[in-house]
Parts: C-alpha cells; structure tokens; sequence
C-alpha cells in the first residue's frame, strides 16, 4: 500500500442509500476509536456549489435556450473540476493522516449520469488524475424503491430523478462495475440494518486484510 489511509467509495443510482450508510459507517467507526471521515459529491466547495444550483434547477441556459438545463459537457467538466479539488484538499491530506475515508459518490457517478448526455470515453478522460479508491460498493436498489424512498425524503427534485433515466443510470453503472476489479455489489433493496451489515462486512474484511485492527 502506497499511502496509510483507506479510501471506500459508496455508488448507487438516487435512493440507493449512499448517504444513510456512509453516515451510518463512519459514526460506528468514530464509536471505535478509529480515524475515518465521510465525505460527498458535489462537494460544498466553489465548484460543488455551482453543480448543486445546476442540479436543482436555480442554473438554467439563457438567451434563446432559455430555461434548458445547462449544458451537459460543461456540468460534466464542472463535476470532474469539484472532484479534483476534494481529491487535493480533502481526500489526498487525510488519507496521508491515516484516515478511511467514506466518499458517497465519485467519479464512477459521472461515468454512469453523465454518459446519458455525452460519451463515457470522453468522461473518463476528464476523470483521468482521480485516484482510484481502494474498495468500490455499488448499493443496487431497483428504480422504483430508489425513487419510492427519495420521494419520501421530500424536496426539489434534481433533474436525474426521472424514472427512464434511472433504468438507463443503473444500467450503466452495471455495465461497467462488473468489471471493475475492486467493486463489490450489495442488493440495496433490502431492510436498511441489512443493507448496513453487507456493506459493513464487506468493509471490515478489507481493512483487516490492510492492517486495521477492528
Ligand atoms: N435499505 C433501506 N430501506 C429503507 N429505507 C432506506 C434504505 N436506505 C435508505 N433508506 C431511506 O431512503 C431515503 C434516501 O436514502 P439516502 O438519502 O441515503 O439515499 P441516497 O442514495 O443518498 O440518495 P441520493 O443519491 O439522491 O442522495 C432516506 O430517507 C433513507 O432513510
Ligand atoms: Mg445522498
């Protein structure tokens, strides 16, 4: 291992659970006593910031295209410009200080969002200096569930939230993480404790095999 930390990056299409179980994992490892720091994307940063209002629809085109959500090739540099900042002044630093770091979503959502609007190739091309993390959960919720629990969660809807984009989205993702040689995949549909012990095990199995003590 070249650096000290660990870096575990949670995906899944919007209702997947990322963020209830990245919180849910960093506080029980807090509870035992070992470094390790949740994180996002967007980012609150300038540029996660922007992509945040793009999202909700408060960034619309102007002039002749008016009220067309902004571009999609920008919106994807947008989002690969955030993750390089978070990479340089969050993830790099603290890794470097030991910590795991939790990161719910990552370049592996541009690749699956962002390939509706523009190619996948040129999306990874963008993403080319985003480290690799060392462990990739993909939490697999069926559209409908995923939907079902964000429309729940109440709010604006973002402009990813249509049900036909997110069969295409989860098509995506699945293409491609099955070849991804450090993804594991858990069934997202289940009872949240359950998802949460999947997700968990498989993690603390990592980090025994890297030294951790837990
Ligand atoms: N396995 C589960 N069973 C039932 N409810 C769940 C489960 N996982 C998450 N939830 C609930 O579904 C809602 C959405 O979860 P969460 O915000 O974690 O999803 P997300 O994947 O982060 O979504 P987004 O990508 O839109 O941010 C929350 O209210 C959460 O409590
Ligand atoms: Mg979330």
């Amino acid at each position: 291992m070249s650096k000290d930390g660990f870096f575990l990056v949670l995906e899944g299409i919007d209702g997947s659970g990322t963020t209830t179980i990245g919180k849910m994992l960093e506080s029980e490892l807090k509870s035992k006593r070992i470094k390790s720091h949740y994180t996002f994307e967007p980012t609150y940063g300038p540029i996660g910031s922007v992509i945040k209002n793009i999202l909700s629809r408060r960034v619309v085109m102007n002039t002749t295209r008016k009220g067309e959500v902004f571009d999609q090739k920008s919106l994807a540099l947008l989002f690969a410009a955030d993750r390089i900042d978070h990479i340089r002044n969050e993830i790099e630093p603290l890794l470097s200080m030991g910590y795991i770091i939790i990161c719910d979503r990552y370049k592996y959502s541009s690749y699956a969002y962002q390939s509706l609007f523009v190619s996948e190739g040129w999306i990874r091309e963008i993403n080319t200096y985003a480290i690799e993390p060392d462990l990739l959960i993909f939490l697999d919720v069926d559209v409908d569930i995923g939907l079902k629990r964000v429309g729940a969660r109440g709010g604006v809807k973002e402009i990813y939230e249509r049900r036909g984009l997110l069969k295409r989205v989860r098509s995506n993702y699945l293409n491609f993480i099955t070849k991804v040689k450090f993804a594991k995949i858990v069934n997202a549909n289940k009872a949240l404790d359950d998802v949460y012990l999947e997700v968990r095990d498989i993690l603390f199995r990592r980090l025994l095999k890297y030294g951790y003590k837990i």
